[in-house]
């Protein structure tokens, strides 16, 4: 199958695009198509709720970075949303990614599976990111195919060492195409 990943860090080569390319292997290896996208330095304005997409057939009024992205997900039978977490939440980055989606919301989203992989600098801080997620999921009645953490990500590079790395790798290569 297609998977789009959404990298809502900022950082380049940080924990959270380590984590994103260890899900990236081990799916492509199980034979999927795998697109990592890296939301850093992408131009992505908040949704206005203008409601345009609801009479231009999910079309979003805002021609910005996002357009590319609101066409892929046309593509996507799966979205791996990836991010640090920045005051015990995702990025602003990832959020405003996930609100412009409602563009596809309006007209139905061609995906139906997700998962969810998150890094952070201590542990125990994941609540408000998972029930986020676990609420978009099951509102838009998508699969999810798992969650990965990686706490203690205190270093540029730290999730090289986590256990997570293998996680991420393993949930990649569980997917079948
Ligand atoms: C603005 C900001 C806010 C952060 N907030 C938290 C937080 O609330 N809890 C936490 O454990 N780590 C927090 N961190 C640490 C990052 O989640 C951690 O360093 C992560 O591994 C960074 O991922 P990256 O290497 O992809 O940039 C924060 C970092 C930044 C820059």
């Amino acid at each position: 199958m297609r998977i789009l990943v959404l990298n809502g860090s900022p950082r380049a080569n940080g924990n959270t695009e380590i984590l994103s390319e260890a899900f990236r292997k081990g799916a492509e290896e199980a034979g999927n198509e795998v697109e990592v996208v890296n939301l850093r330095g992408k131009k992505i304005g908040g949704c206005l709720a203008c409601k345009y997409c609801f009479s231009h057939g999910g079309q979003c009024v805002q021609q910005d970075d996002m357009q590319d992205i609101l066409a892929k997900l046309d593509e996507t039978d799966m979205l791996v949303l990836s991010s640090p977490i920045y005051w015990f939440d995702i990025t602003a980055q990832l959020k405003a990614a996930i609100d412009r989606m409602y563009a596809k919301a309006s007209v139905g989203f061609h995906l139906d599976k997700t998962a969810l992989l998150l890094n952070s600098g201590a542990d125990h801080v994941y609540d408000a990111a998972i029930a986020q997620y676990k609420a978009m999921t099951s509102y838009l009645k998508w699969e999810d195919k798992g969650i990965v953490t990686a706490p203690n990500m205190v270093e540029k590079g730290s999730a090289r060492q986590s256990p997570a790395l293998q996680q991420a790798y393993e949930l990649g290569l569980s997917l079948t195409a």
